[in-house]
């Protein structure tokens, strides 16, 4: 019976523990080696759909339209102006350690953006992107 409280606790905790960006960002590389064998992950490619302008919403053309030039840098939102935190888990401890906030959010702005889901590829390669140090 001692042992109890302290074993509720450690399940508590081990269930609520966050997931690293590594951890996240491999949950999308397993996925798109399912798809594309060899697959890894690519920063430069992750650069390139944070910064390429689309042609499907004039108010926001990019990533960065939101989450500035870089993702160490404070961002705004181009309609409501909020303020947004870095993207960078350098400059942001608690990005990329909630994959369903992870998932949530890709699958918002993707559509909004790109006006279609990001791929598990572009996913793992956007993480690999924002884990890197500036
Ligand atoms: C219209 C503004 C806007 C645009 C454009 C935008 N985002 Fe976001 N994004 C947000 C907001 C608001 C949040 C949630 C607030 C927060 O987490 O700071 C967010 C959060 C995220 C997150 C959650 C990360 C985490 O772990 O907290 C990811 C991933 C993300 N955006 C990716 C993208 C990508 C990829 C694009 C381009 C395809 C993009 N965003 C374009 C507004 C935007």
């Amino acid at each position: 019976m001692k042992y109890l409280i302290p074993y509720a606790i450690l399940v508590a905790s081990v269930g609520t523990t966050a997931e690293t960006p590594q951890q996240v960002m491999d949950a999308y590389t397993a996925d798109a080696v399912r798809r594309t064998p060899g697959f890894a992950p690519n920063a430069g490619l992750g650069e390139f759909l944070f910064v390429r302008k689309f042609a499907v919403s004039a108010t926001m053309p990019n990533c960065a339209a939101c989450h500035a030039d870089s993702p160490s840098q404070p961002g705004r939102h181009i309609l409501t102006r909020v303020d947004i935190k870095p993207l960078s888990p350098a400059a942001n401890p608690e990005r990329f350690t909630d994959a369903a906030k992870v998932e949530k959010w890709f699958l918002r702005d993707c559509t909004k953006v790109i006006g279609r889901e990001c791929t598990a590829g572009e996913k793992a390669d956007f993480i690999a992107f924002v884990s890197n140090d500036y």
